[in-house]
């Protein structure tokens, strides 16, 4: 039988062109919210003995997530053989230990309910800092695909001479692969954060930076803060105004106004959270990845092996 696949709202360009991709039927459903706020969810296409994928980006992750634990319930109620959950984003795994006393670990307990809803996950560049996989959070197949590679041919086909510029020891490895993939050089900066909104950046090496077109390049935009605080040292040291490009679209609050008004020369972002300023697409390695995964739990003791090359 065919797989189906199914857009929770504001996913559908993601999930149309997955389910292009994977051969796969695109699935009617309704999700609406009743008078007094709570969620509503109907499957229209037949489920009954087929794969159900659930595309739902978790950026504002409290009001998603019943509506997709809803989806998830339904599917298998109605006979699903699997669900499977592509996440472009991924929320709450920045909150990886417990930083002060008594606070909540939630990428752990929030990966539990995940858990608990589907039999395999897929999301792009899930924020592990202190974990090697997700295999660390996870214990259905949970796959990691990688912006990377998208991101270093956007940079190479748009932006002249780059240099890539790594906000903090974080993105290390990460600005290192998207450098090496684009060609340019990189450097990496110190950040210190000590408030939701005060970052501060060290002055980088700007023997690597003159003359070049400073990249700044980060896995999320938040409030925009660490990408602010570089380009305010960027500026400092007359640097040009720099590109500044985020895997994950997330802009709390203020934080895209803010961004160009610090002067960034151009704002330019994956479509893993739909945003004006996506530019970067990366259906295709989600694709990828959704196929390699489905093969690894139609196998299940190939699973090592798709976790390594995904
Ligand atoms: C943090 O470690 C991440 O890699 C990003 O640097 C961070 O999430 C960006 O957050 P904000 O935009 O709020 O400064």
């Amino acid at each position: 039988m065919k797989r189906v696949v199914f857009s929770l709202p504001g996913n559908e360009a993601i999930a149309q062109s997955l389910a292009g991709q994977l051969e796969a039927d695109l699935g009617l459903c309704q999700i609406r919210h009743f008078p007094d706020g709570e969620s509503y969810v109907r499957i229209e296409t037949p489920v009954e003995d087929r794969e159900a994928i659930l595309v739902c980006t978790l950026d504002r992750p409290d009001e998603k997530f019943l509506p997709l634990q809803f989806m998830a319930a339904t599917a298998r109620e109605l006979g699903a053989s699997r669900v499977g959950l592509v996440c472009p984003y991924l929320a709450y795994m920045r909150q990886d230990q417990r930083f002060r006393a008594g606070e909540a670990v939630s990428s752990l307990y929030f990966a539990g309910l995940l858990n608990a809803m589907a039999d395999w996950l897929v999301a792009v560049d899930p924020h592990l800092h202190r974990r090697d996989s997700l295999d660390g959070v996870f214990s259905i197949p949970a796959v990691a695909v990688h912006a990377a590679p998208c991101v270093a041919s956007w940079i190479r086909d748009n932006v002249p001479e780059p240099v890539l510029i790594g906000p903090d020891n974080e993105t290390a490895q990460w600005v290192a692969s998207v450098a090496a993939g684009a060609g340019a050089p990189y450097v990496v900066l110190e950040k210190i954060r000590s408030g939701d909104r005060a970052v501060e950046v060290s002055v980088p090496d700007i023997s690597v930076i003159t003359g070049r077109t400073p990249v700044l390049v980060d896995d999320i935009i938040s409030t925009g803060r660490t990408m602010i605080a570089a380009m305010t040292h960027l500026a400092a040291l007359r640097q040009r105004p720099p590109v500044c490009v985020g895997v994950h679209a997330i802009f709390a609050g203020d934080a895209y106004g803010a961004l160009s008004s610090a002067g960034a020369a151009q704002i330019v972002t994956c479509n893993t959270v739909v945003h004006e300023s996506n530019a970067i697409d990366v259906a295709s390695p989600i694709a990828a990845a959704v196929s390699g995964v489905i093969a690894m739990v139609d196998r299940p003791g190939d699973r090592n092996r798709v976790q390594r090359t995904s």
